[in-house]
């Protein structure tokens, strides 16, 4: 029997740092035409306005609420923030490890849920993160746990930041890439693990477009009902 598909379909694409996420949801929401949500994105957003308000890192209450009156906009690759371009900005590894911090706070987590749940607008949505499969969208049509070995994300980090002319060590990327996986599965709200319901996609030693076309075959028997 075909299972109830949800009226706007959503593939959930969650995994830990540097696994590759963000390139093959794009890809695939490109494919699909379906909209695409980087929640990671939301979590550097509140990183960067709390460092530049000047707020500590662990005031859940201030932070909630600058989570829920954040003035973000997404335009296509271009991400706003009170109107200032920040696209670069938030890719900081001093961003990357202030969202991760308040990422483990209930609060701000809460406040950020209705804001990603908007992105979900016909014909589709790719969302990718931590708990996209687990909380946020917990009926997605397909879920996706895109995992790499930690050595092959830093390198893979390495080489982005290389690239944008960025000086950066592997092995410091390394510790740095373990650190936040550790404290991103080890908190006590939305920690990051697959979902009971999710498709595990080990990432190490495919390339972007196999890693894309799978993903689409899923959803295309999921679609189908096979
Ligand atoms: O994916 P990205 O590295 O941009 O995410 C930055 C941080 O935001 C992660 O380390 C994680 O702590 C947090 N995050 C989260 N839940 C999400 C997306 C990101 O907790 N859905």
């Amino acid at each position: 029997m075909t299972e109830k598909m949800p009226a706007v379909p959503v593939i959930a694409i969650d995994g830990p740092s540097a696994s590759g996420k963000g390139t093959i949801a794009q890809r695939v929401a490109e494919a699909l035409g379906f909209h695409y949500l980087d929640s990671g994105a939301l979590y550097r957003l509140v990183a960067l306005a709390a460092l530049q308000a000047d707020l500590g890192l662990d005031d859940e209450t201030a932070l909630a609420a600058l989570a829920k009156g954040l003035d973000a906009r997404f335009g296509g690759t271009e991400i706003m923030l009170s109107g200032q371009n920040v696209t670069a900005e938030i890719r900081s590894e001093a961003c990357g490890m202030g969202a991760s911090r308040i990422a483990a706070l209930p609060r701000v987590r809460e406040a950020l849920l209705a804001r990603q749940r908007a992105f979900r607008q016909v014909p589709g949505l790719v969302a990718e993160g931590r708990d996209m499969g687990t909380v946020v969208f917990v009926d997605a049509t397909l879920k996706v746990f895109l995992t790499a070995s930690a050595e092959v994300r830093a390198e893979r980090r390495y080489k982005q930041l290389k690239e944008k002319g960025i000086d950066a060590n592997i092995r410091t990327l390394l510790r740095e890439l373990r650190e936040r996986d550790q404290r991103d599965s080890a908190r006590s709200v939305a920690p990051l693990q697959m979902a009971v319901d999710a498709r595990e996609l080990d990432s190490t030693g495919l390339g972007i477009d196999e890693i894309v076309r799978q993903v689409l075959d899923w959803y295309r028997q999921k679609v189908a009902g096979l």
